[in-house]
């Protein structure tokens, strides 16, 4: 039966010019665009090539120039330090039209990247907007990333300039950004011109003479600056994300296909009006914040939300319920991990006869797979719709999803409902052949990927094609593997890679793996993501050590732990390990990851047919039940 959603997905798939065409007249152009989508270099689709814009203009100035100049337009909201500060329309185009002018005071002009590594604090917003006017790159590191980690962005971007914070508060653990800053410069082989450092009240920074610059100061002495037109296919944005190895994968944003693509979801996907409040509950490091902190809510002229806190501990499981009554939230937008959280402190949902939630009208969730239970344990308290969709951030907005301004479709707990319009989602089995209904495959698009999607990888064209292209040729590959029913509804099961998905953080093992292996007293190791209640998963070690190594065991695995927190971060939240004296593998010699995991997480597995050592899978048990996993599980 046809419905709005269907006539918008058909007509996305068939006439793609006039479908996003349609959706760029909401937004201010400088030049217009030649081609909708530009198909003359593939496999490297382009949207709106020839058009001129700006995203900070589209974001920020129209919106002051059209009316909405004393609209709220971000909401700071920190428990951790006991402030909320709104920031109007008005504000925001103070604050970021100055912002650009220390940056352009730094030297930074179109083209060039900044990195910026800092906390929920709206200035990390100002900073993007600012990059945004001037049409130069931004790179947003994620606090809970080490030094090293910074150090590999930073060789990658070049940076001319890097915008930090002096601190980071968690819950209420004071974590002082800048001596992370330092070492990562340090390590790194390509050097920032200059350094603009928020300074902090709880943390003070140490500044650099000559170097750092401090962000009060120069504000207050900044000639605002204006906004630069940019191609709609110059980056917007690099933001790096796990791949399979240690070395991240930039993901490029352009600008003109990105606003169009983000503005349209936000009221075809979300169904959020211009004036309403909308909250992303996750942090400006990931996509979820690039995406529906910063750009989408504010081109949509929304207010948006900037949380320092958690879901539970600042101060209780009622944090984000107190939020939403007090800034009368519609929509909030965050990742199941955080649910779990709140309703294993508060089951009942007993802290939310304390507020007035009667502005509030749907949850959105993405970022890990929603479990059915914490589906359920949502909507029967909320009492609004819970929606799950899928989405990466290579692709900057959802694959799939309950299209809510378009037609809201029954919901089936485990499937983030059906591909959005624009994308042709496909399940191909081994032979590239389709899948029929309800058969598990790898979930692919076929080209070319809609507006606002990745256009390559950051100085990495190969890669790119490398990565998503070449397995499935004329197919992006989602590296997710599910399936789609016979009533169109998607399934996403499985990555068919190494990543792990880490309370809604992605990670990479193959990077733990190489941590792991750079320890002088590990001969082989592997890292598998074992089932956790909370987290959805947590990635778990496996290390042989070295000939002679006289060491206590628990002495090396203490030790790895270590390493991974100083070379990944606390992010990865590596916490066990446990030395065994082989690795399972096949005759070929691949490690039975697979294997390992389910036998982690105590379910039933088969023997491989191709294991070269049969007897070795009962040592792995036994060495994963004596550190709590496997038959060493507690009832969760
Ligand atoms: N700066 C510095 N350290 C950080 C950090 C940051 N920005 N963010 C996290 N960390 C640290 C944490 O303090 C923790 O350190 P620890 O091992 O010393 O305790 C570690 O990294 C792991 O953090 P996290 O995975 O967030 O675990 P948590 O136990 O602190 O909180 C949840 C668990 C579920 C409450 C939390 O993950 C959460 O709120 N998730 C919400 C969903 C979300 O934000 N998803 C992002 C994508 S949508
Ligand atoms: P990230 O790039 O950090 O956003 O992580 C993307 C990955 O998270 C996807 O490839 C999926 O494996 C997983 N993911 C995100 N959203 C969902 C969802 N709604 N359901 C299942 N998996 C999801």
């Amino acid at each position: 039966m046809s419905n709005p959603y269907q006539t918008a997905y058909e007509r996305s798939l068939s006439d793609p010019d006039g479908f996003w065409g349609e959706a760029a007249r909401d937004l201010h152009w400088y030049e217009p665009w030649t081609k909708v989508l530009d198909d003359s270099n593939k496999p490297f689709y382009r949207w709106f090539t020839g058009g001129m814009v700006n995203t900070c203009h589209n974001a920020v100035d129209r919106h002051v120039a059209e009316g909405r100049g004393d609209q709220a337009a971000v909401i700071y909201d920190s428990p951790v330090t006991g402030t909320v500060k709104t920031y109007t329309y008005r504000d925001l185009l103070d604050q970021v039209s100055r912002f650009a002018g220390v940056l352009a005071s730094c030297g930074v002009t179109k083209g060039d990247r900044v990195v910026i590594y800092m906390p929920m604090v709206p200035e990390a917003v100002f900073a993007m907007l600012a990059c945004a006017r001037l049409g130069a790159v931004h790179s947003v590191v994620f606090g809970g990333f080490a030094s090293s980690e910074l150090a590999t962005r930073i060789n990658d971007a070049k940076p001319k300039v890097m915008v930090s914070a002096s601190c980071g508060i968690e819950t209420s653990r004071v974590i002082p950004y800048k001596p992370l800053l330092d070492a990562a410069i340090d390590m790194a082989t390509h050097k920032p011109d200059r350094v603009v450092m928020l300074q902090r009240p709880q943390a003070e920074a140490t500044m650099i003479a000559g170097r750092d610059v401090d962000w009060a100061g120069a504000m207050a002495a900044a000639t605002p600056a204006d906004c630069v037109p940019v191609l709609a296919t110059d980056p917007l944005y690099i933001l790096y994300t796990s791949g399979t190895t240690g070395q991240p994968k930039g993901v490029v944003r352009d600008n003109g296909g990105h606003m169009v693509a983000l503005k349209w979801s936000m009221r075809a996907v979300y169904d959020v009006k211009p004036g309403e409040v909308y909250w992303a509950a996750s942090d400006v490091g990931w996509v979820v914040g690039h995406s529906y902190i910063v750009y989408a809510p504010l081109l949509n002229g929304n207010t948006t939300l900037v949380y320092e806190g958690k879901p539970v501990g600042t101060p209780d499981a009622g944090a984000f319920w107190r939020v939403i009554a007090q800034h009368k939230v519609t929509t909030l937008f965050t990742a199941p991990t955080a649910f779990r959280a709140i309703k294993r402190e508060d089951p009942r949902g007993e802290l939310l006869a304390k507020y007035d939630l009667k502005h509030f009208r749907a949850l959105f969730l993405a970022g890990e797979r929603s479990d059915p239970d914490t589906i359920n344990w949502a909507r029967d308290n909320l009492k609004v719709p819970v929606i799950d969709h899928w989405w990466q951030t290579e692709t900057g907005w959802s694959i799939a999803a309950n299209c809510m301004g378009l037609h809201e479709f029954p919901i089936k707990p485990g499937s983030p409902t059906k591909a959005a319009p624009g994308w042709d989602l496909q399940v191909l089995d081994e032979s590239h052949e389709p899948c029929p209904p309800g058969k598990v495959g790898s979930l692919v698009v076929k080209l070319p990927l809609p507006p606002g999607t990745l256009p390559t990888l950051w100085n990495a064209d190969q890669r790119f094609i490398d990565s998503y292209l070449a397995e499935f040729p004329g197919y992006y590959k989602t590296a997710d593997a599910g399936y789609i029913d016979e009533d169109g509804y998607v399934y996403v099961m499985a990555r068919t890679d190494d990543i792990i998905n880490v309370a809604g953080h992605r990670l990479s093992t193959g990077a733990m793996e190489e941590v792991l292996a750079s320890h002088p007293d590990v001969a082989e190791c592997a890292v598998i993501g074992a089932h956790d209640a909370l987290k959805g998963q947590l990635p778990l070690g496996f290390l042989v050590l070295k000939a002679g190594v006289t060491k206590p065991d628990a002495q090396v695995v203490k030790e790895v732990v270590q390493l991974v927190r100083e070379r990944i971060g606390p992010v990865a939240a590596f916490k066990s390990a446990t030395v065994v004296n082989r690795l399972p593998k096949t005759r070929s010699g691949k490690i039975l990851r697979g294997t390992m995991q389910k036998i982690a997480d105590n379910e039933d597995y088969k023997m491989p047919a191709t294991i070269d050592d049969p007897g070795i899978l009962p040592e792995i048990e036994e060495a994963l039940t004596s550190i709590g996993y496997a038959k060493g599980r507690k009832g969760e």
